[in-house]
């Protein structure tokens, strides 16, 4: 396992970036974001900094570009991946629901309180490098603990929420964070296999706990562990707050654009953006979500599940 603070790359630009993930629907991004000009604009979910690079490449040199990650490694890598970019770049570790804070201390820090917010986007889920990285994230990797954290120095993890979390709890939080219909059985079969310590260890108390006919596909697994990895780093939570405080501190005409990867992170956005219209402070720019096309998911496998929703203020 790599510690927190080992080296992450020693390649440069977007080809280190693009190493580290490779960003998903760079094109449609670029194209609803608009980056462009000044003002302040905010990368929420910076990774290796690929898609930040494709911003920072067409911002001018006063424009103030903050990326936030709460993964050491991603701050590292995007710091190698925009060290020629030609605008003001702020790297922050932090969680994305504290964006309006981190905003606030860089207008300090510049003596800009009046700088607009014309841009944020949102690449949610997991970086490549944490996928392939052995702390727990891949069911692929039977010996890699139960951590889950994207943030190493928070304290749950995911073997915390899979042994204590009581059983009919542990159900509605795999129900509810990936629409798991089985919740109920999966529950009850982690809850008997406990203590968990190893991924193979999960695995085997899911599959075991299923009717003979699911054992074959990774549905149950692959919606289990992503419930547990929601819950671990209080996904929606952190979605929902940094929605509103974005939404509400961009200026007239920003545009906001989030990459989502499942249908319960993809339904926040949605509504968000759906009660924005009601309210008349925002127009939405993609009345169903954007997906990659043939040849990128050919290209990269792992942006297969994207979807793209993108609104502009009023
Ligand atoms: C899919 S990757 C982003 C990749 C990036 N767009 C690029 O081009 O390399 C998602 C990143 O968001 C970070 N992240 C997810 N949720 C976060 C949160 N609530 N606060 C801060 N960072 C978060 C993860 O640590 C991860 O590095």
């Amino acid at each position: 396992m790599c510690s927190a603070d080992a080296p992450v790359f020693d390649e440069s630009g977007s080809a280190g970036a693009q190493a580290f993930h490779t960003p998903a629907m760079q094109e449609e991004v670029v194209a609803f974001l608009l980056p462009g000009g000044g003002g302040i604009w905010v990368d929420n979910t910076l990774g290796g900094g690929g898609h930040a690079s494709l911003i920072c490449a067409r911002l001018s040199p006063d424009a103030i570009f903050i990326g936030i990650d709460r993964d050491p490694r991603a701050l590292e890598a995007a710091g190698v991946a925009l060290r020629s970019a030609k605008c003001r770049v702020f790297l922050r570790r932090a969680h994305f629901a504290d964006a309006a804070g981190v905003i606030d201390d860089v207008r300090r820090q510049l003596g800009e309180m009046e700088a607009p917010v014309r841009g944020a986007l949102w690449d949610l889920g997991l970086s490549s490098d944490q996928i392939d990285r052995g702390e727990g994230f891949s069911f692929a990797d039977r010996s890699a603990k139960l951590d889950m954290r994207q943030d190493p120095d928070q304290t749950v993890t995911a073997a915390a929420v899979l042994n204590e979390t009581p059983e009919r709890q542990l159900a509605d939080l795999i129900y509810q964070n990936a629409d798991e219909r089985l919740s109920r059985r999966v529950a009850a079969g982690i809850v008997k296999a406990r203590p968990l310590t190893t991924m193979g260890e999960l695995v085997d108390a899911v599959l075991r706990s299923l009717p003979r006919d699911y054992r074959q596909k990774d549905d149950v697994l692959r919606r289990t562990c992503q419930a547990v990895r929601i819950a671990v780093n209080g996904e929606f939570d952190q979605l929902q707050q940094s929605l509103a405080d974005l939404g509400g501190l961009l200026v007239k005409g920003g545009r906001l654009v989030v990459l989502s990867y499942h249908s319960g992170e993809d339904r926040l956005v949605k509504r968000f953006f759906r009660q924005g219209r009601i309210d008349g402070t925002l127009e939405v720019l993609t009345p169903k979500p954007m997906r990659p096309d043939r040849a990128e998911i050919r290209e990269n496998s792992r942006a297969r599940s994207a979807r793209l929703r993108a609104a502009q203020k009023l």
